[in-house]
């Protein structure tokens, strides 16, 4: 290899402490200090490629380029993702576990969401009238549950609610803990899937029957390719990933309290806004504040791409944070401005991607987008024409380092009225 092709490469041992502090902004200050998109490192003993932008983004999801298997280290499979769930898939394998997420994705289905979580946040503001201020994260986690739980079809009992918020909660607040919160997020990870893996049991055995439409019901009745069903773990598994992740869309009700608080003029836009401006808001929200940082995949051959050489298995990271923020692609990427969004959406599959990027089907990129983007609707219409509320002094600083990030007071708001 000549010197020209040398793809751009942090010297030293290993990074991944410097990764720990760092967080979100791990690989944009080393594609800023190196003057690359693309470079490599040393990160949990192993040669990395980190890699961000458009171009790479598309190169990313290139699936005869990369693949899963074995791309998330272990401790983010025993907290956030579960074994051999849909994200470690590869192929035709992947393409029809994919296919049965996604059949749980339909209009109908969405529309079916959208109201029982307008439903649960009627009844959360309820009980919130009656109170003297509220934290809005651990409020929003608790609805969302209620959500999750009556759209996939899985009973849950008021007394078990808090139970279960923590358990799901704990598996996405704590991916990238060490010691006792890794330990915590394990325990409650095999929490849960006993949990929904004794359901899944019932409903084979006709002991419960969910409606047919909902995720409990159809990932524990999916057949694989060879025609048989799921193992009981691994439906149990996959119904978490649809409870997870609804859960966590908090973290963006938290972004979304936050940024009509810390720009009260689109607060005032929204009030009187069509369904155009609100979807550019919240894709501004979605682009704008931190989630995860990255995506994980493994070299599937070797290739070259850009003169430079990718190695067979080398572990890849795809820059999410900083792919939303670079400014090639955003003007003024740290200016908070929906109407950014204006006319903009066919060109964005490779450049918004909060929730990753390419196509649904035959990609990895979230099949939850939709739900996450429709509950921030709700929220927002919530935060904005149903009720009014004061948000006292508190610290909203939030941290670039810590994942997932979530501002420090988890937003406290108080003097709740209807309007
Ligand atoms: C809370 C906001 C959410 C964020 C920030 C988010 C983000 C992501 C990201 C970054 C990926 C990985 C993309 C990749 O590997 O290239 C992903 C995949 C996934 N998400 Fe989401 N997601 C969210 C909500 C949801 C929701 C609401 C659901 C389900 C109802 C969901 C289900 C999934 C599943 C099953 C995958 C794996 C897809 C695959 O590997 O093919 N997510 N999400």
């Amino acid at each position: 290899m000549s010197e020209l092709n040398k793809m751009p490469r942090e010297e030293g041992m290993d990074h991944s402490v410097s990764l720990l502090r760092e967080g979100y902004m791990f690989i944009p200050n080393r594609r800023q200090s190196l003057q690359s998109d693309v470079f490599e490192t040393r990160l949990l003993g192993q040669k990395a490629i980190c890699m961000g932008g458009k171009e790479a983004a598309e190169i990313f999801y290139d699936h005869d380029k990369f693949k899963r298997a074995g791309a998330a280290p272990k401790r983010v499979q025993q907290t956030l993702f579960g074994e051999k769930g849909v994200q470690s898939l590869d192929g035709k394998v992947h393409l029809h576990r994919k296919n049965m997420f996604m059949s749980l994705m339909s209009e109908v289905a969405i529309k079916r969401f959208v109201e029982m979580n307008r439903d649960e946040w009627k009844k959360a503001v309820d009980t919130w009238l009656g109170m003297d201020d509220v934290i809005l994260y651990e409020e929003a986690k608790k609805l969302l549950c209620k959500t999750a739980c009556k759209w996939a079809g899985v009973p849950l009992s008021s007394e078990g609610l808090d139970n279960r918020v923590g358990e799901l909660a704990s598996l996405f607040e704590s991916p990238s803990a060490i010691g006792p919160e890794h330990w915590k997020g394990r325990h409650n990870r095999n929490q849960a899937e006993k949990w929904i893996g004794e359901l899944v049991e019932q409903v084979r055995e006709g002991e419960i029957l969910p409606d047919e439409q909902a995720a409990l019901y159809v990932i524990s009745m999916h057949k694989d390719l060879e025609g048989k069903l799921l193992n009981t773990e691994v439906a149990a598994v996959e119904v978490i990933n649809i409870l997870r992740p609804i859960v966590a869309i908090a973290i963006y009700i938290n972004f979304t309290a936050l940024a009509l608080h810390q720009f009260p003029e689109q607060k005032e836009k929204l009030a009187s806004a069509d369904d155009e401006f609100m979807q550019m808001f919240i894709q501004e929200v979605r682009r704008f504040y931190p989630f995860f940082p990255f995506a994980a995949a493994r070299v599937k051959e070797d290739f070259e791409w850009k003169d430079y050489t990718f190695k067979k298995e080398t572990l890849t990271l795809l820059d999410l944070y900083g792919t939303n923020h670079d400014p090639g692609l955003w003007d003024n990427p740290s200016v908070f401005n929906p109407e950014r969004f204006k006319e903009q959406e066919d060109s964005l599959k490779f450049s918004l991607i909060p929730q990753g990027g390419g196509s649904y089907h035959d990609g990895h990129r979230c099949p939850g987008e939709w739900i996450t983007i429709e509950a921030m609707k709700v929220c927002v219409d919530f935060l904005v024409n149903r009720i009014s509320y004061q948000i006292p002094d508190q610290d909203l600083s939030y941290s670039l380092v810590s994942i997932p990030s979530i501002p420090k007071s988890q937003i406290k708001i108080e003097r709740i009225k209807r309007k």
